[in-house]
């Protein structure tokens, strides 16, 4: 492999999905994601290539240009996937970031194939990289690249994001190798986090575990380096989101799926990967009580909960389906009839164009987590409302909530509260529901993915990344 990148994007996972045609060969298919819309031309200017892994275990593929990128696969061999990716990335990182909400689990093997792990991304990165180049690591599953991939070439200008929350120095003390990941990420020339409040959380841990002199986002290194903490919120790609939205074959779906629905006066929606942080028990117990109370009449709304699958050997993702499963069941059965099931259960995922045509049949989109990063389910909901109606229900501990100051705000560990809001929700009227979605929207609207990439580039490369090796107090 040759250094012919001038741009390089590091993910966990490359942005195309496999299809497998008729005759048993594969092609590629751009994957739905935001991050590669936002990022395409940028990587197509700048000769850009992504390294990341294609999905499946114990398969080693060459790189291969799709679309105009460079795509460098990463092989995880089948222990790995189970140490690195379905272990420390999903059992120990994901529940440790997302507020303990389950209980993460601490192996030392697990530690040590995401080195190793992180290790190998960091040498492809090293090799495809022209000089000066600028390399850009994504998320929880790499935060020990950045620091590796300096130790290799110390020429480039790295980047890193977080997509996920970044935890306060009381859970992340937990971890026990939590210095070596803080020292991991101070390889970067500047650390990107969804809000400010984790961009702190991050420059106050360094300070205060691995000791070093800070001023506001600037972390002072003694070798003389500088790095930069700071948020970036990420967005969708609005435009795109709408314009699907709009289109003739989209519209009719959405009439479609209200029709196949009963026609109900409400429909309420919940789209998310069946994940314990989303906040699924305490959404449906809060409609089924509202069902049950009579507060809502099962002839006159319906909850449509999509869950895609996700993570599904993990063991917490698993002891979630089945939970999830019977919570179903028993509400469908205590207050269902013949003919009128008040949540309709899907586990499946489907095309973008299906999730919007979803989004055009709601009334109420309920976005409930016990904790998020951001949420785009929130922001594509209010990019495909063109008509300025809908109303969104959203938990105040998705970062979305920052910026969607105008939704019906929730605690979703009150039930009482979300009871209220989803009453609050499904009777508001017109008026208000317009001119809370109008608001929403100009936020969603100027502040899409693209702005997001803009923003974190152009301080990538201005940054100051040294200092005169004298801090200030
Ligand atoms: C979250 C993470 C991403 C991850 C995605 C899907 O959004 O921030 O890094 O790719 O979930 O999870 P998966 O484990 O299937 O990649």
């Amino acid at each position: 492999m040759a250094a012919t990148a001038d741009f390089v994007v590091i993910a966990n996972r490359l942005p195309v999905d496999r299809v497998v045609q008729p005759d048993g060969s594969t092609t590629w298919r751009t994957s739905p994601g935001g991050l590669v819309t936002a990022l395409e031309p940028v990587m197509r200017r700048n000769g850009g290539a992504w390294i990341g892994w294609h999905g499946a275990p114990d398969e080693k593929l060459r790189t291969f240009e799709h679309d105009g990128i460079t795509l460098v696969p990463v092989h995880l061999t089948g222990q790995e996937y189970e140490e690195y990716y379905e272990g420390f990335s999903n059992a120990t990182l994901w529940p440790l970031y997302h507020d303990v909400v389950a209980p993460p689990e601490f192996h030392r093997e697990w530690w040590e194939s995401y080195v190793e792990v992180n290790r190998r991304f960091a040498k492809k990165a090293a090799r495809i990289a022209r000089r000066n180049a600028v390399v850009w690591v994504q998320d929880y599953q790499l935060q020990l690249v950045p620091q590796m991939l300096r130790e290799l070439r110390p020429d480039l200008r790295i980047g890193f994001f977080l997509h996920i929350p970044f935890p306060p120095n009381e859970l992340f003390q937990q971890l026990p190798w939590r210095r070596s990941i803080l020292e991991g990420l101070l390889g970067a020339d500047l650390v990107g986090f969804q809000l400010p409040g984790a961009a702190q959380n991050f420059v106050r841990l360094v300070r205060q575990r691995v000791g070093h002199k800070t001023h506001r986002d600037t972390v002072y290194l003694e070798d003389g380096r500088t790095v930069t903490a700071r948020a970036y919120p990420i967005s969708i790609d609005a435009a795109g989101f709408e314009e699907m939205a709009r289109r003739p074959e989209v519209v009719a779906r959405a009439a479609e799926i209200r029709e196949s629905l009963g026609n109900p006066r409400c429909v309420l929606l919940g789209i998310d990967r069946l994940d314990y942080t989303k906040g699924l028990r305490q959404r449906l117990r809060a409609f089924g009580e509202l069902v049950t109370e009579g507060a809502v009449d099962v002839d006159d709304a319906v909850f449509v909960q999509v869950a895609t699958p996700s993570r599904e050997r993990v063991e917490q993702y698993r002891l979630l389906r089945d939970d999830i499963d019977r919570l179903v069941g028993r509400i469908n059965g205590d207050v269902g009839r013949i003919g009128a099931q008040p949540i309709t259960y899907l586990h499946a995922s489907y095309p973008r164009e299906e999730m919007a045509a979803l989004y055009r049949a709601a009334d109420v989109m309920v976005v409930t987590p016990l904790r998020d990063g951001m949420n785009l389910v929130a922001k594509e909901y209010v990019a495909c409302r063109y008509d300025d109606d809908g109303a969104l229900v959203l938990s105040e501990f998705a970062g979305a909530a920052a910026e969607l100051r105008q939704a019906y705000r929730v605690n979703p560990y009150d039930i009482n509260g979300l009871k209220e809001a989803l009453l609050e929700a499904i009777r508001a009227p017109e008026k208000e529901r317009t001119r809370r979605m109008k608001a929403m929207r100009k936020q969603v609207v100027e502040n899409d993915i693209e702005l997001w990439a803009t923003r974190f580039l152009d301080d990538l490369r201005t940054v100051r990344h040294t200092h005169d090796k004298t801090p200030r107090p």
